[in-house]
């Protein structure tokens, strides 16, 4: 059909005469509203933009492929993950969390690492970051949480004040804000950071046996950090400069890959572990449970087209394949919910009919209708279940595996206030010129912060991780430095 010096049409498909000038009563005009074809165009330049995510709005998106490098089917039924060599076509998104769409790209901040892989049992994603743990670790405190990272509504600022009374009253997080502001808050480019699950999911494999896992993206262009002057001075030079990296190495035929790994708990583990492994404030120790290979990702082909591809990508922790299952964690728990009903707000009902969220499989179900629905909408077939008419059945082989539950129903805290021995770790195990950058960074962040109760409650914090720790960040702000915890 289509020819490459085809007529301009209207949407609707007839012969444009005229896309210079508006149809108008002589050539003073007024403009006569019988020209349809311009109330069209205008119409739909007011339509142009879908919300942007509530967070995560800025990013960049390639596609590429995984490779099976280990079999470790005795883990997982995943299909996508039966056969040393076997491919699969996946689209990734790169982002940063707070700013909005037209935000700078090097700014401190975690960077999402989402995938989306197109395996013959449907589509599975996993909506990282590349840090391993994150803030909080309940859904019922995230939108606060995003609260003091956007705007204060009043003044529509950035509020330092904000950030820092939530954190210092949210010791949970103390893990997280040290890897923030270490060395890795500003990652080189999205090619030089790593990217993790963060999460604990569970494998099954075909027996229905099951086991805990962490995901672990590890970079093969090394990991790479901007310091933070560079940092700033980029953010105002070239506020795009990640995504254009992206572009331009995929471009170049320099295609980024990460290995990814896994650690593996056994699921009885999991009542004896020294913390609670669902506890997304927490690393596992890869002394306790090793990293172990699966395959390769590799990004070799940039988005045709950035809106199509990569602003109506719709990723969820929730878009799961058999042999993988979710763990009891409370943050995944809630995300489970949140992300969905973010597609169908932000891109639509039927937002899984779009190309880069249609699965590469047929999809059969009871669905129907909806806003947009662009396909033939089931055509003629069972609309309903059950049906003596053949329609569609259920594959009971592909049912979550079961796992026994117990306790209270209350609202209820995990067990475990140790906010701060894996925060001290991670201070401890820093180079003196990486201790150096930290302290700096968060002074530089809390300098800003006009209550000192604020400071000090952090600096608190901070002197419990470890002792040198809090008395740095005191010294640097010009504080008392704490005497006791
Ligand atoms: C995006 C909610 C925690 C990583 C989003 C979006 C929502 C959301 C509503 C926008 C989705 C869209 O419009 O397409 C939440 C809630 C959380 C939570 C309620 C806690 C309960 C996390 C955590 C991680 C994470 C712990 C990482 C481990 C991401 C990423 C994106 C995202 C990478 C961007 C996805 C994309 O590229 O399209 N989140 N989030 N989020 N979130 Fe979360």
């Amino acid at each position: 059909m289509s020819k490459s010096n085809e007529n301009l049409t209207t949407s609707w498909g007839a012969p444009v005469g005229d896309n210079q000038n508006s149809m108008t009563a002589g050539s003073r005009g007024p403009t006569l509203i019988q020209d349809v074809h311009l109330l069209e165009k205008l119409a739909h330049f007011n339509r142009e933009r879908v919300p942007e995510r509530v967070v995560h709005a800025k990013g960049g998106g390639a596609h590429g492929y995984f490779e099976v490098t280990n079999d470790l089917t005795k883990y997982t039924k995943a299909k996508f993950l039966s056969e040393v060599g076997k491919q699969t076509p996946l689209f990734v998104r790169f982002s940063t969390v707070a700013g909005e769409l037209g935000s700078a790209d090097t700014v401190r901040d975690p960077r999402g690492f989402s995938v989306k892989f197109y395996t013959e049992d449907g589509n599975y994603d996993l909506v990282g970051n590349n840090t391993p743990v994150f803030f909080i670790r309940d859904a019922i405190k995230f939108p606060d949480f995003i609260h003091t990272q956007k705007r204060n509504p009043k003044t529509h600022l950035k509020n330092p004040n904000a950030v820092w009374d939530f954190w210092s009253l949210s010791p949970e997080s103390l893990h997280q804000v040290t890897t923030l502001m270490s060395d890795r808050g500003i990652p080189a480019t999205f090619r030089h950071m790593h990217g993790y699950g963060s999460h604990t999911f569970k494998w099954t494999n075909a027996d229905g046996d099951g086991v805990w896992i962490k995901y672990h993206f590890k970079t093969e262009q090394g990991v790479k950090n901007l310091a933070t002057d560079v940092a700033d001075r980029l953010a105002s030079e070239n506020p795009d400069y990640h995504i254009e990296d992206l572009y331009n190495a995929i471009e170049k035929g320099d295609y980024p890959s990460w290995k990814l790994c896994v650690q593996i708990m056994p699921l009885e583990d999991a009542d004896t572990y020294r913390f609670d492994p669902f506890d997304v404030t927490k690393v596992w120790s890869q002394k306790d449970y090793p990293l172990i290979e699966v395959g390769r990702m590799v990004l070799n082909k940039n988005p045709e087209n950035y809106f199509a591809e990569v602003e109506q990508a719709a990723f969820s922790p929730g878009t799961l394949v058999p042999g993988i299952d979710v763990s009891p964690d409370k943050m995944l728990q809630g995300r489970l919910f949140a992300y969905h009903d973010a597609h169908r707000y932000r891109v639509g009902a039927n937002h899984q009919m779009l190309p880069i969220n249609r699965p590469k499989v047929e999809v059969n179900n009871y669905q129907r209708d909806g806003q947009m629905r662009f396909d033939s909408n089931g055509g003629g077939s069972a609309y309903y279940e059950p049906n003596s008419l053949g329609g569609p059945a259920e594959a009971p082989e592909s049912k979550q595996a079961a796992y026994s539950v117990s306790g209270v129903a209350e609202s209820v805290a995990y067990d475990s206030e140790d906010h701060y021995t894996q925060a001290g770790d991670l201070y401890r195990l820093l180079s003196k010129e990486e201790k150096m950058r930290l302290v700096e960074n968060i002074v530089g962040a809390m300098k800003p912060v006009e209550s000192d109760d604020i400071k000090l409650r952090q600096i608190g914090h901070f002197y419990k991780a470890d002792p040198e720790y809090g008395k740095r960040v005191a010294e640097g702000l010009g504080l008392p430095i704490p005497q006791e915890v």
